[in-house]
This record gives C-alpha cells, sequence and structure tokens, in this order.
C-alpha cells in the first residue's frame, strides 16, 4: 500500500504531518480503501459528549476491502491458514478466493435466518475457520458482530448476550483445546436457560463431533443451511459510522460494557497500523497467537491482515500441547515470517525451559510482537534472544479494545528500539502524560497518567445503549481528553513506557478483569459476607488475583470452603477470573467513611508489609496487624 512508512525519518517527517494536518492524512489513507462514496467530512469531533465521527458521509463495506479488492490481484494466494489443535490433522488452507466464496455463502445463510443490518449476532465458538467466515458474512450484510471468549461461563454470556439483545448465537459442539474437548454448545443452552428472550437461533458448527442436547426450535446446523446456498453476496452499503461490532470489556466498576466500534474509522486504522507496525511485506506468514474472543484477534488476525491482503495463519489450540514446543514447531512448519504474540505466553514458555525452542528450525522469522500487558526485560530478551536470535525487531504494542488498533509501537525495524518501551506514537496519535489535578505533565523523564488529546480513526464511539457510561469512563476524568487507565512513563527519548493500570482493573494474563466483577462473583457465595480483591505481581500471569472474604460464621473445612469459592467465581465469571490467592480476614481495612482501603491491601498481597504508611486513620486498625500475619505471601 502506498501508506507504508519505509524508514525511522520517514516516520518522523509523517508524524509531523499527521498532527499538524491530521484530515489530510487520514484522508489520503482512506483514499486507498474501496467506498462506494466518498465521505463529506473527513472528522468532527469533540470530546466533551463526546461525539467522534470519521468519514462521515461515506459509504464502504469491510468485507468488500477484505476480500472483492484481492480477487483479481491475489485470489489463489491463501488469506487463511488455519492450524488445528492436533498436530495430526492437518492445516487447512482458504485462498482469498475460497474465502470470499464461503463469506458469501454463509452471509446468504445468515439472511435465510432473517438477520440483517442492524442485527446484533453473538459469537461463542474456538478458534477455526468458520469463526472468521461468520464474523465475516456479518459485517458482509451489516449485521453487527459481539464476540464472546469461550473461555467466559454461561451466566456471562447470557449477560452480554441480553445487553445488546443479540437475535442470534452462532457456536460449536464442542471445542478442541489441548487433551480436551469442551462443552461450549452446552454454554450457550446454560445461557439461554438462566434467560436470553431476545434470541430466536442458535446457529451450530459440528466440529468435534460429540453428542449435543437438540432445541428443534431455535437450533439449526451450520452444514443443513451454509454449503447449499449461492457463492455470491451483495455487500451491503455501509454508512462509515454505522457500527461493524461491539466488544465487551471490563472497567473498574459493574458488569463489563460494549465497546463499538464503527465500519469506516476502524477499518481504515486497523489496515493502516497492520501494514506499518509489523512492516508486512506481500507473501508473509503472519501468525497472531490471540484468540477472536478478544479484540487482538479481531483488528490483527481477522481485519488488518485481510485488509492488505495478507496470510493469516489461526492456531485453534494451546501453547503448551502436545507439549511446549507447539508454537515453534508451528513457526518452522509454516515458515512464520512474522509472530504476534503476550508477554504472558512468553513467560511460561520461558519457564517450560530452553529445551523447547532448540530443535526447531525459527529461521523464517523476522518481526515479533508483544502486546496485552507490560513486557518484563527477562522475558524481552528471552525472546529476543532464544526466539529473535538477536536479529529480529520486538514490536511491543501498546493499545486497548477501546482504540480498536495499535497506537504506541516501535514501527518493525525502523524505530530504534528500547527493552520495555513501546517508543513512540504511531502517526495521528497524540498521547499526553497528566497528573492527579488534570494538568498535562510536559517534558521528558515525566510519569503521569496516559491520555489522548486528538482523536484517531480507531476510537471507541460508544458503549452500546449506554452513552453516558462511555462518557464517564473515558472522557469525564480529564477534560477534553481520552483517558487510557493506564500509568506511563516518557524518558528522555520521549519514548513511553507502559506501566499498567492505575485503576481498579487487573491484568491477569493479558486479559483485563475487574475487580468489583470478582468480588460480586465472590459474594454470591453463601458463606460470604463481604470481600475485597487486588492484584499482585504474578511471574507468569503479569499479574494475580488476591482475594480476603470476610465470612460468616466458621468454616468447616478451609479447603473444601476455597474449592467451593473457586467454582462459585468460574461458574459466574469463567476460570480466567478464579483468585490465585483466598486470604479468609475478621475484617478488611476501612476509612471513617467505610472505604475499603485498597492501597494497603494491595501492598499485603505484593508481601511489601514495610510501607503501609499511617493506619491510625483507620475506623479498624487492628485488622491490619491481623491480615499482615496471616498473608499467604
Ligand atoms: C494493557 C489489548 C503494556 C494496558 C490490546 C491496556 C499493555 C490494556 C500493552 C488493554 C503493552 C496492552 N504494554 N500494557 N504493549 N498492551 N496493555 O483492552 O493496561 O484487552 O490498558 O487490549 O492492556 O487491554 P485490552
Amino acid at each position: 500500500m502506498s501508506y507504508r512508512i519505509h524508514s525511522f525519518e520517514e516516520y518522523q517527517s509523517v508524524y509531523k504531518n499527521s498532527v499538524e494536518n491530521p484530515e489530510q492524512f487520514w484522508a489520503d489513507i482512506a483514499k486507498q480503501f474501496h467506498w462506494y462514496k466518498p465521505w463529506e467530512s473527513v472528522l468532527e469531533w469533540e470530546f466533551k459528549t463526546p461525539s467522534v465521527a470519521w468519514f462521515k458521509g461515506g459509504k464502504t463495506n469491510i468485507t468488500y476491502n477484505c476480500l472483492d479488492r484481492h480477487l483479481k490481484t491475489r485470489g489463489d494466494e491463501v488469506a487463511i491458514l488455519w492450524e488445528p489443535n492436533n498436530p495430526e490433522n492437518d492445516a487447512i488452507r482458504l485462498t482469498y478466493q475460497q474465502l470470499y466464496e464461503e463469506v458469501c455463502r454463509t452471509a446468504n445463510a445468515l439472511k435465510s435466518l432473517g438477520i440483517g443490518k442492524g442485527d446484533r449476532v453473538c459469537f461463542y465458538m474456538p478458534m477455526v475457520p468458520e469463526l472468521a467466515i461468520a464474523v465475516l458474512a456479518c459485517a458482509r450484510i451489516g449485521a453487527i458482530h459481539s464476540i464472546v471468549f469461550a473461555g467466559f461461563s454461561a451466566q456471562s454470556l447470557a449477560d452480554r448476550i441480553n445487553d445488546s439483545a443479540c437475535k442470534a448465537v452462532i457456536c460449536s459442539d464442542f471445542n478442541a483445546r489441548g487433551n480436551k474437548n469442551i462443552p461450549v454448545k452446552k454454554v450457550v443452552d446454560e445461557a439461554i436457560a438462566i434467560g436470553c428472550p431476545s434470541i430466536e437461533k442458535v446457529l451450530v458448527l459440528q466440529h468435534t463431533g460429540d453428542p449435543v442436547t437438540w432445541n428443534a426450535e431455535t437450533d439449526i446446523w451450520w452444514h443443513d443451511i451454509v454449503p447449499n446456498q449461492p457463492a455470491t453476496c451483495e455487500p451491503t452499503e455501509m454508512d462509515a459510522e454505522d457500527m461493524l461490532f461491539i466488544l465487551y470489556t471490563s472497567g473498574s466498576t459493574g458488569k463489563p460494557k460494549g465497546v463499538v466500534h464503527t465500519v469506516g474509522g476502524y477499518m481504515v486504522y486497523a489496515g493502516y497500523t497492520f501494514e506499518n507496525v509489523f512492516q508486512y511485506n506481500e507473501g508473509d506468514i503472519y501468525w497472531c497467537t490471540a484468540d477472536v474472543g478478544w479484540i487482538t484477534g479481531h483488528s490483527y488476525i481477522i481485519y488488518g491482515p485481510l485488509l492488505n491482503g495478507a496470510t493469516s495463519l489461526m492456531f485453534e489450540g494451546v501453547p503448551t500441547f502436545p507439549d511446549a514446543g507447539r508454537f515453534w514447531e508451528i513457526c518452522e512448519k509454516h515458515k512464520v515470517n512474522i509472530f504476534y504474540t503476550a508477554p504472558t505466553a512468553i513467560r511460561a514458555l520461558m519457564a517450560a525451559g530452553d529445551q523447547w525452542t532448540e530443535n526447531h528450525d525459527l529461521s523464517s522469522l523476522r518481526v515479533l510482537g508483544s502486546v496485552g500487558e507490560p513486557i518484563n526485560a527477562e522475558a524481552w530478551h528471552w525472546y529476543d534472544e532464544k526466539i529473535g536470535k538477536c536479529r529480529c525487531p520486538i514490536v511491543d504494542t501498546w493499545w486497548q479494545t477501546e482504540t480498536g488498533g495499535i497506537l504506541i509501537s516501535p514501527l518493525a525495524g525502523l524505530t530504534p528500539l528500547k527493552p520495555t518501551f513501546a517508543t513512540l506514537p504511531l502517526p495521528g496519535v497524540q498521547p499526553c502524560l497528566v497528573d492527579a489535578s488534570g494538568n498535562e505533565i510536559e517534558g521528558n523523564d515525566v510519569e503521569g497518567m496516559l491520555c489522548m488529546k486528538f482523536p484517531w480513526p480507531g476510537i471507541i464511539r460508544t458503549t452500546y445503549d449506554d452513552h453516558q457510561r462511555c462518557k464517564q469512563t473515558y472522557f469525564a476524568t480529564f477534560e477534553n481528553k481520552y483517558f487510557t487507565g493506564d500509568g506511563a512513563r516518557r524518558d528522555s527519548d520521549g519514548y513511553y513506557r507502559i506501566i499498567g493500570r492505575v485503576d481498579d482493573v487487573i491484568n491477569v494474563s493479558g486479559h483485563r478483569i475487574g475487580t468489583a466483577e470478582v468480588e460480586n462473583a465472590i459474594n454470591e457465595h453463601p458463606l460470604v459476607v463481604e470481600s475485597a480483591v487486588v492484584g499482585f505481581p504474578h511471574e507468569i500471569k503479569g499479574q494475580g488475583i488476591y482475594a480476603y472474604v470476610i465470612l460468616d460464621g466458621m468454616v468447616p473445612d478451609e479447603p473444601t470452603f476455597k474449592k467451593e469459592l473457586l467454582a462459585t467465581v468460574t461458574r459466574i465469571i469463567g476460570p480466567i477470573a478464579k483468585p490465585d490467592e483466598i486470604q479468609i480476614v475478621s475484617g478488611l481495612p476501612k476509612t471513617r467513611s467505610g472505604k475499603i482501603m485498597r492501597r494497603i491491601l494491595r501492598k499485603i498481597a505484593e508481601g511489601d508489609t514495610s510501607s503501609l504508611g499511617d493506619t491510625s486513620t483507620l475506623l479498624n486498625p487492628e485488622v491490619v496487624v491481623e491480615i499482615k500475619d496471616g498473608a499467604k505471601r
């Protein structure tokens, strides 16, 4: 694409131009995509309401840009390269032509189920080609996809379905992960039994073939309605600001919120950032190990790569099956050139031992990426030495569900690197650091809360059905700024290093979990009176979950109680929210106004009890001593 940046000097001048003439800058990029009708204005925005519109009046369809546009030039090249969970089964290669046809068939099937523009469709699926196909099928007909990571519980799934009143769910019979088959359809049945009145249809992909219970009124097999559809389907012309998808994510308060992205801006941003950050070259095999249930999978497994005509490898399984060499075996087998993963995976594989990396030929690798949480120096160097053999740039990409695409990152091979630094903002991105009173901190060698001063095309537009919450969460903390919830440092070269969340969000293995959500789940256990949850540094997961719980009376058997508590959290949220440590306490440190002093609980969970500060003003200073003595670390 001609939006490709080729050198660090070019980046610097492009960046300068993007800040001085943002509208011209983004218009020149957007022109390189296909539009049925050009936009009337490039950007209209204010961060108060907030109200942001990119390419207003323009009409496009993201799947035309991902598929149709490539058919003449690279119809026979591989779009999706699928590696199954079981390495003994064959990989599947879908060319752009084949993917186009599958997407059209599925789009026609969805239409036949009565799904159309503006309808919400929930996904609860394994990492199989049909997931990408059905996501694109929704986008083709203007239906809004809401993908739920298939590790969430039936309750979480039901909450998400109901929040956006989804008309259909697409799932599989079972998911294959490692040596386990996970009953996905059963979870969907349970969600519907909890109560999902908006659901009219459940489209079920037969994947493992294990038996499922069937509800003839709602359930339809994929193989009964997709394969016999016509292989063409006119894309629905979408307004640039029509909704493309909803993706639920955790914040500091309440239930997860539905982050909304719209067609035009998201498309331009995902496409632009994919090519430039990874310096993707035609013919490269690109592999992002994320799950499509998270934003990384949306933007950098499906949309970003396909917008650029790339080959995107999609892996069904887990990094440790059949052994801890699986990632490297796949890199060797498919001659992967660009590899993008999370620090938690790097740390887990590092802990498994270097021998797993040594018997695989990793010479095809050219670029490595990291995403989802701060990467510690040890993991960075191991990744660089053992995987990249000290010849592959590592792009530490900082971004969020709400940002749609990468905001701060090196451009692979162009930006001079510093281990553990996300380095510099991408063109069009205007970060700043702010102090607690909302003043911008100028200059270098400073630390503060990370905000954005100006919109980029991929910015969140709203939280589904609750615009007030969007305003409150992101735009009300600091006037005229988007607040990320992260703290960051800017060093003497102006490079950014992300420190981590400054709110009540815990980043567990790169997954965002709200402490309030976990507390609410714990409180559902009949013996629990009150609880407080904080994060603590965890060697593999980055952060672990530490729960302090007050019980109603004596516990008959502590191990049994703890097992039950973990089961409760798994039932309400999912296994990813299970506390790593549970401490039973008789009280929680509170201020005189009744607020839990999380700072103290965090310190104790971190094992740092030397600097608890003044606790004498607490309502109940004596519990601090008790908690300290009973602490798990
Ligand atoms: C964290 C994932 C440090 C950060 C794309 C952010 C990171 C949250 C990095 C968003 C990084 C993401 N370095 N921290 N390179 N990337 N984070 O919405 O705290 O799942 O706010 O999006 O992950 O998580 P989310």
